[in-house]
């Protein structure tokens, strides 16, 4: 049985999501040795997490965080027991990424793909190892969702896959085990009602706090549409609904206010502002 508070966990991808992850698992005594290809990416991660450690730290208390080192080179993660990946939602490139990974690890190294859309059988083969290859969709912030969602291949071996369940337990959480199909459960309907809410917010039906305001009082959701969008990333919605439409068809069209957020450089909170503004001290002004 792994051990998961002597050796590192690997994080690949050092975005929203890795960060959050990385945080998580440090938060439940594992240590972590995060890669990204980009300096800067890798340049934040510390005051990330401590960023992210205030507001756990205010909802469940503090707790010591085990080690997070940051790594330029993906050949640093040999020896850790597990990988979890977060590198963009391009397929092409998480294709690229689960290679060098095969090339990389040890042939019994557990690969979880942390993806919002992307088939993970895909990525196993890309690994050499479909066996090897299992889904888990976290939610962000990571430390403070109990339950993620996790994505079993045909060709998931049991072992690996109850290698995966084994840790997010030992990180608090609750795994929901779904099928492989693109976008899973959680993202093939809300991906569409996100983007329907930013096209009703471009055909002047109400302002962004209304729509965000009707779904948190009418359907008692914790945040609204919009707000949920900044958090997630622009990007990463856009490139989450284009995977989408190339599984399900032109529902999953990305709305033309998205499409021009994105090229205006308006991602949302990583960019400091999005549907709401996020540039002035405190946050969040939705
Ligand atoms: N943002 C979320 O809330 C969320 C939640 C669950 C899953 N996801 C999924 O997690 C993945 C990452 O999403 P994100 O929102 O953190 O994206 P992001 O754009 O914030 O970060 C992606 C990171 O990947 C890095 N990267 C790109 N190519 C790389 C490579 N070849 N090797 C190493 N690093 C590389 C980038 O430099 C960047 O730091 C996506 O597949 C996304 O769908 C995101």
């Amino acid at each position: 049985m792994t051990s998961w508070t002597q050796q590192p966990v690997g994080v690949v991808g050092a975005g929203t999501i890795g960060v959050s992850v990385a945080h998580a698992l440090a938060r439940s005594g594992t240590p972590v040795v995060i890669h990204d290809i980009a300096p800067a990416a890798l340049a934040r991660v510390h005051d990330a997490i401590a960023d992210l450690e205030r507001l756990a730290t205010l909802r469940r208390g503090r707790r010591a965080l085990a080690d997070v080192s940051v790594t330029g080179d993906l050949a640093d993660l040999a020896g850790v027991s597990l990988v979890v990946e977060n590198v963009v939602e391009d397929p092409a490139t998480k294709v690229e990424v689960h290679t060098a990974l095969g090339r990389v690890l040890p042939s019994s190294t557990v690969v979880a793909v942390n993806t919002s859309a992307v088939p993970i059988e895909t990525l196993g083969t890309a690994l050499g190892d479909p066996r090897r290859a299992v889904g888990v969709h976290f939610m962000n912030p990571v430390a403070l969702i109990d339950t993620v969602e996790v994505v079993g291949t045909p060709s998931s071996g049991e072992e690996q896959l109850s290698t995966v369940t084994g840790l997010l337990r030992h990180m608090g959480k609750r795994p929901v085990v779904v099928a492989d199909r693109a976008g899973f459960v959680i993202n093939r309907s809300l991906m569409l009602f996100v983007n329907e809410a930013i096209a009703t917010l471009d055909d002047g039906v109400a302002d962004a706090r209304k729509v965000d305001q009707l779904f948190r009082g009418c359907l008692g959701h914790r945040s609204g549409p919009l707000q949920t969008a900044d958090l997630i990333g622009l990007d990463t919605v856009r490139d989450t609904l284009l995977v989408l439409r190339e599984h399900h068809g032109e529902k999953f069209a990305p709305a033309p206010l998205l499409e021009r957020m994105v090229a205006e450089g308006r991602l949302g909170r990583k960019s400091g502002s999005g549907f709401y503004d996020y540039s002035r001290p405190g946050g969040s002004h939705a």
